[in-house]
């Protein structure tokens, strides 16, 4: 990379970098970082019901679905360009249980659209997402734990885990995605998955989750708020620098085949490690709130909302994402 003439304004030609970006085709045909749909992932809130389409207050163009609609989306997208969804469930407040046990239901809203997507021959990368919180009455990622301190109960909640990977792995997920951030997650939900006969279906992690403040629209998109305390009992503290590395190490070892980062856009710096700490495909989960800041400050004009969502993202693939989930997807068919 060190060029002869770099830092030395003597020489009679110093390099003008300007002349490269002379125009719109010499720009082009020197960029590396090219954001592709393809490289995006699009996350759907699938509710009980038929014909349902209700917006999200708090996150502009996304909605809840019944699982009729979810799947016309799906085929629709996928027609235009995007390969990859994520589905989260959105159950009614009379199906929740101390135990998220709708989570174990093959006929959750969730459930019901990976197999009619199946049955519709989609060749989508279908993602479920492996969790509890949109399950239980008290709106946390497992079983409540007697020591309040941690809240959930990290063993009890491995067991759940890999109950409703088999589930999941039975109706047609390509990838399950743990994001309850128990220790040992991955080792059982692979253990469940693979005794079950299910071990073509991949494990993304969501190896590097933090306890954010960004992830209140998702939980009014995916009615999974925690009822009480936090999340800081199990997500990790965003005031420690090194811990990511503890956890890459960890899902690695008990066979991730995806690790994720989240969020993402406060996080860049953790994703560009990761990036180079493993070869394993890098995903990152550009979350709700910050998409929600985004259309909010468009919304307001003080931002231009597709030149911002657009950089945004490619920063994101810059800094080492493989795939991107983003709220943006199908918005971009149109601006890439
Ligand atoms: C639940 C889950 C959350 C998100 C994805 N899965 C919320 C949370 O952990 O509280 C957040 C995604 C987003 O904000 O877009 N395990
Ligand atoms: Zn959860």
């Amino acid at each position: 990379m060190a060029n002869p003439q770099d830092g030395n304004p003597s020489l009679p030609h110093p390099r003008r970098p300007r002349r490269l970006r002379r125009g719109a085709v010499l720009r082009d045909a020197v960029t590396d970082v090219v954001l592709r749909p393809s490289d995006l992932v699009l996350p759907l809130f699938v509710r009980a019901g038929q014909d349902v389409r209700t917006p999200v207050p708090s996150m502009p163009d996304v909605h809840q679905m019944s699982p009729d609609v979810a799947v016309r989306t799906i085929v629709d997208l996928s027609a235009a360009g995007v390969t990859s969804f994520i589905l989260f469930s959105v159950i009614d407040a009379a199906d929740k249980d101390a135990h998220g046990s709708a989570a174990m239901d093959p006929d959750n809203p969730a459930n019901v659209t990976l197999k009619r997507v199946r049955d519709a021959g989609v060749e989508a990368m279908m993602i479920a997402d492996l969790c509890f919180c949109e399950f239980t009455d008290h709106g946390h990622c497992g079983a409540l734990d007697a020591d309040a301190r941690l809240t959930v109960d990290n063993d009890a909640t491995l067991d759940m885990l890999g109950r409703q990977a088999v589930v999941l792995g039975e109706c047609g997920a390509d990838v399950v995605a743990p994001s309850g951030m128990m220790d040992g997650q991955v080792r059982a939900i692979r253990a469940a998955l693979d005794q079950a006969g299910h071990d073509h279906t991949a494990i993304l992690s969501y190896s590097i989750k933090y306890a954010s403040a960004m992830y209140g629209p998702f939980r009014d998109a995916a009615d999974g708020a925690p009822q009480f305390g936090d999340r800081r009992g199990y997500q990790m503290d965003w005031r420690r620098s090194r811990e990511w590395h503890t956890e890459l190490q960890l899902d690695l070892a008990e066979g991730a085949d995806m690790v994720m980062v989240k969020p993402a856009v406060a996080y860049l710096d953790v994703l560009r490690q990761v990036r180079e700490a493993t070869d394993v495909p890098v995903v990152a989960y550009h979350v709700s709130g910050e998409y929600s800041m985004i259309h909010a400050a468009a919304a307001n004009g003080w931002i231009d909302l597709e030149a911002s969502a657009v950089e945004i993202t490619t920063a994101i693939k810059r800094a080492g994402a493989d795939l991107i989930f983003s709220y943006f997807t199908p918005r971009m068919l149109d601006w890439l």
